[in-house]
């Protein structure tokens, strides 16, 4: 029974306002919506809604609101901190945005396209080309995540270093705030100083303040030139170095900087098939690099290799292989993309996504891994990221033959000393990945107290009663 509703008459209502075939409760069809990618978390809900129209989202919310009922809004659910899945009180539904997946206009004089919030990301991509236009998210997850959940984690991936974040993307936002009403911003202006920049705040707000239906979205000139590189580097320090050099020796045209270990490489060639080692030697860590421009007549293969020529002789690197074809360039990406697929194979990982200043990177790597190598003896670090944006996936994976159950049962520990480490550093103990479920408690400990005051201020104006996504991103009061 939900709070002020029984369970039938709440299903009753549900499918009376979208239709039977949109409210989902046999458990063999649910299923997949109740645990999250990770498999972190497992719930259960009085049914997963799937509306079909704006107005039927509004017509939920106004329901859920006036009943007490929570609502867990669900894009491609690939997130990595459960927000995306309902407790188990079973008193919460998922409101799956999958049918509201039209493009509903593209305007490419004003660089700009209007998507729903259940848009697949890669379709985004393709119909921004056809539309000979470039739309630059791009993460490991793009085949199935949606527009709506990546602005609702204002998700990063392998662009951000050139492009930003999701937010830096959005020019307007349509939204069905929690007592049903529709606020929509769903401009296409570059310009308007009208107040507070309201859609700012739902933006990376994991569904706790209200539904995004739709946004307006930016897009850029395509690169038509491009450059890759998969580099042996001399170490942390040495690829921070490089990305230096690279970014004054290419007027400021790298687009990508990812940082791999050796370890990383040797996973993926393991356990995904089709992947080969991208230099003739083993080295302890790579860079994958990436110039792009919006002139065909850019010269960066050379501009690329004169620069790494430097690097080679400044001492930063051992070697380096520029791709030479599509093909080769797509095999580097591979490679790079299967990393958090391979390492789910592998075995248990504790997952740390954090951000420092740039160059404050390598002293932290050297520290938390000299810390890792003492203190968790059956683990194998597996640092890697957007290194370019001082983004790092600081994982700790259990060493071949560690009982896995000993291993995660050591997570709150480890996460405590990396996040200590972080913090000490001035970094966020969450770059790109959000709060969700997972991560409630880090934010209370590392939020300065205004921080967390504003944002529950910001919850209870948008959110009286308190049911969207509940317990996510802030404690339950
Ligand atoms: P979901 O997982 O369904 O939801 C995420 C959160 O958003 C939840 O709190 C949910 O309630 C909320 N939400 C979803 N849709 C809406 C909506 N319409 N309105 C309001 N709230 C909503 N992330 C990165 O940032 N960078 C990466 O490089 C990256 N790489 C990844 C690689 C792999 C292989 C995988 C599996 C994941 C990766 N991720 C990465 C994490 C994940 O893909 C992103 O967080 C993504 O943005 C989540 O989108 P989704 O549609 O799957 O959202
Ligand atoms: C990535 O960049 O590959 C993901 O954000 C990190 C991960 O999957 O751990
Ligand atoms: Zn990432």
């Amino acid at each position: 029974m939900a709070a002020g509703v029984t369970t039938k008459v709440a299903l009753a209502g549900f499918r009376r306002m979208l239709g039977a075939d949109a409210v989902l409760t046999d458990p063999e069809v649910t299923a997949p919506y109740l645990t999250d990618h990770r498999k972190l978390y497992e719930g259960t809900a009085l049914a997963v809604l799937r509306p079909g129209s704006v107005g039927e989202v509004s017509e939920l919310l106004a329901f859920c609101n006036g009943t007490g009922i929570g609502v867990v809004p669900q894009g491609g659910n690939t997130g990595y901190c459960g927000g995306a899945t309902p407790d188990d009180s079973g008193r919460q539904v998922v409101l799956s945005l999958a049918r509201l997946a039209r493009l509903r206009r593209i305007d490419a004089a004003n660089y700009s396209m209007v998507a729903e919030a259940g848009c697949i990301l890669a379709n985004l991509q393709r119909e921004a080309e056809a539309a000979d236009r470039f739309f630059p998210l791009s993460l490991g997850s793009e085949g199935s995540c949606q527009i709506g959940g990546n602005l609702s984690t204002n998700a990063g991936g392998l662009n951000v270093l050139r492009y930003g974040m999701t937010r830096e993307l959005v020019l307007g936002l349509e939204v069905v705030l929690a007592d049903g009403r529709v606020l929509s911003t769903l401009g296409e202006l570059r310009k308007d100083n009208t107040g507070y920049d309201l859609k700012s705040l739902f933006i990376g707000a994991e569904g706790t303040l209200g539904v995004i239906t739709a946004a307006s979205l930016k897009l850029l000139p395509r690169p038509r030139a491009i450059a890759t590189a998969f580099v042996a580097v001399r170490g942390v320090a040495a690829a921070v170095d490089l990305l230096g050099l690279l970014r004054e020796a290419s007027g400021d045209r790298v687009s990508s900087f990812e940082l791999i270990p050796h370890v990383a490489v040797d996973l993926t060639i393991r356990h995904v098939p089709g992947i080969a080692q991208p230099l003739a030697g083993e080295y302890p860590w790579y860079v994958l690099c990436e110039l792009s421009s919006a002139r065909t007549a850019d010269a960066l293969d050379g501009m690329l290799e004169d620069a790494l020529r430097d690097a080679m002789d400044g001492g930063l690197l051992d070697d380096a292989a520029l791709a030479q074809n599509e093909r080769q360039r797509a095999a580097f990406w591979r490679l790079r993309e299967s990393i958090p697929e391979a390492q789910r194979i592998e075995g248990p990982s504790l997952k740390h996504d954090v951000a420092l200043p740039i160059g404050k990177l390598p002293r932290f790597v050297e520290e938390a891994a000299a810390w890792i190598a003492a203190h968790v003896p059956d683990a194998v670090l597996v640092a890697y990221g957007h290194v370019g944006d001082g983004n790092l996936h600081f994982n700790v994976n259990a060493r071949a033959g560690a009982d896995p159950l000993r291993f995660v049962a050591r997570a709150d520990e480890v996460q405590r000393v990396v996040h200590d480490l972080v913090a000490s550093f001035g970094g966020s103990v969450s770059a790109e990945h959000g709060i969700g479920r997972l991560k409630v408690d880090e934010l209370a400990r590392y939020a300065p107290p205004v921080e967390l005051e504003l944002m529950r201020a910001v919850k209870r104006a948008f959110d009286p009663n308190g049911i969207m996504n509940p317990g996510k991103v802030l404690k339950t009061q």
